[in-house]
């Protein structure tokens, strides 16, 4: 089979994302420092693997600079990662710095820099803290919104004269989606009015740290991280036509338009109303959100979603759902990462690419996250006892030959990161599905190990350039 070589422009990312929570650990941290993940993981056990959970992590907060070391050695230019709210303040109403939790921050960005890696960081990754849940319902406060501008200001003031590239948010729907308007996750609680004023405080939260940015005048941007899913119709029959569409606004434009055009697509809130969907916002919040778009959005990608009309009928007592317009649907012999159930379908970046062309104006982007969990990676060890992840070098090679494609094609697909840096806790399953260019080995006092992949990234990385 003939190969192709792609360079890589020089300005492109090859990087890779973590976050605080499922890698640094609890070591340091003090009474009331809870974060909405740490209550979700004591409430329920079942999904700690066995036994490890967020408790250690992979003890990033005292291992970063061996980490790091690993990062250079594996080519990596930029390195994502989060700063845990929860954990940074002693007082969130009054925003009291945790100086012990800052001075490591301070100590991790100058360790980045000095070994060439640029910090990109956000400001949540879930880790909204659990005193603010308890106390004022999360993210259904405006008060809340608040309090999350008092913290920006604090990292600001801290970290902007040395890191340029800020993100408010980590994939900020998930949350409400899986705890509000799916009912999968603790409290466990179908209430469509609250997913939806949980992501419209979210797109507010956005706007005014980005004008809080740029009113401090700092220098650099201020973007966020989505998930928009890159969905596909069943087929060209305007009723599965139609419910791809219905899908876009709930989970995708609900999202994108705010952060880019600054304001809700109308068809959402025309859908909302018919459902009689409660969510309290008013004109100076929508001026708000229009008057301060983000600068870049990075963009998680994982895998296509499909979808189709639905086939059952509502029962109208149920509360609203958005799948009162759709339902899944699974493409006969597709591609699977059968470890982790998600179908692998590289044109996804390609056809995202296309879409912030054709709808958001060419605007900025990157992927913030791409990567395929795998169970008991440890069976692919070499005799040297080295993962031969073959698998995931492929996986990423197919990824990124598309970005470099559509950057290329004049799209404005700006950097790849791969997720994860290391092996780290998942919000699902702790430590089962296995994500990084490094090992974490968890019988072995959580020795670090390059996999195979990370040999080649730093190749990659090194040549610029990708062999197809
Ligand atoms: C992304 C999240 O959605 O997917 C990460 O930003 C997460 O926090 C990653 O770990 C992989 O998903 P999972 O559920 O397999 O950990």
């Amino acid at each position: 089979m003939s190969t192709i070589n792609v360079t890589i422009p020089a300005d492109f990312i090859l990087g890779a994302a973590a976050s605080a929570w499922q890698t640094e650990g609890w070591s340091g941290k003090k009474a009331g420092q809870d974060s909405y993940l740490d209550a979700w993981y004591q409430h329920d056990r079942h999904v700690w693997h066995n036994g490890y959970g967020p408790a250690v992590a992979t003890d990033f907060i005292n291992r970063y600079k061996e980490d790091v070391a690993l990062m250079k050695a594996a080519g990596l230019t930029h390195y994502r990662t989060s700063i845990n709210w929860s954990r940074f303040l002693t007082d969130y109403e009054n925003a009291v710095v945790d100086e012990e939790y800052a001075a490591y921050y301070d100590s991790l960005i100058d360790e980045l820099l000095a070994n060439g890696i640029q910090p990109m960081l956000c400001l949540e990754h879930y880790e909204l803290p659990a005193a603010l849940l308890e106390q004022y319902g999360g993210w259904g406060s405006k008060h809340v919104v608040e309090l999350f501008v008092r913290y920006a200001q604090q990292v600001f003031a801290r970290y902007a004269h040395k890191v340029t590239r800020w993100f408010t948010f980590n994939e900020p729907i998930v949350v409400q989606t899986r705890v509000y308007l799916d009912a999968l996750r603790w409290p466990y609680e179908q209430n469509t009015d609250k997913w939806m004023q949980w992501n419209h405080h979210k797109n507010l939260a956005t706007a005014k740290v980005v004008a809080l940015f740029r009113e401090q005048g700092y220098q650099g941007s201020v973007g966020t991280i989505l998930n928009p899913e890159v969905t596909y119709p069943r087929s060209s029959a305007a009723h599965d036509v139609k419910a791809a569409e219905i899908y876009d606004l709930f989970y995708n434009r609900v999202f994108l338009d705010p952060a880019i055009k600054g304001e809700y697509p109308p068809e959402l809130i025309a859908l909302l109303a018919k459902h009689q969907v409660s969510w309290q916002y008013d004109a100076t919040e929508l001026a708000i959100i229009k008057a301060n778009p983000v600068d870049e959005v990075g963009i998680n990608l994982y895998y296509p979603h499909r979808v189709k009309a639905p086939s059952r009928a509502w029962h109208p007592e149920t509360p609203f759902h958005p799948a009162f317009y759709y339902e899944h649907f699974e493409l006969p012999g597709r591609r699977m990462n059968t470890s982790r159930g998600w179908e692998i379908q590289p044109a996804i970046v390609w056809d995202m690419a296309q879409r912030m062309k054709n709808e958001y104006d060419n605007f900025p982007w990157f992927i913030a996250e791409n990567g395929m969990g795998i169970e008991n990676e440890a069976r692919f060890k070499n005799a040297g006892g080295e993962i031969q992840d073959d698998y995931r070098i492929d996986f990423i090679t197919e990824h990124l030959y598309q970005a470099l494609r559509a950057n290329a094609a004049g799209m404005n697909c700006q950097g790849y990161m791969l997720w994860a840096f290391t092996d780290n806790v998942s919000p699902m399953n702790a430590f089962k599905n296995r994500y990084g260019l490094i090992e974490i080995d968890l019988e072995n006092q959580r020795q670090r190990r390059m996999k195979k992949s990370a040999h080649w990234y730093q190749q990659v990385s090194e040549q610029r350039q990708l062999t197809v």
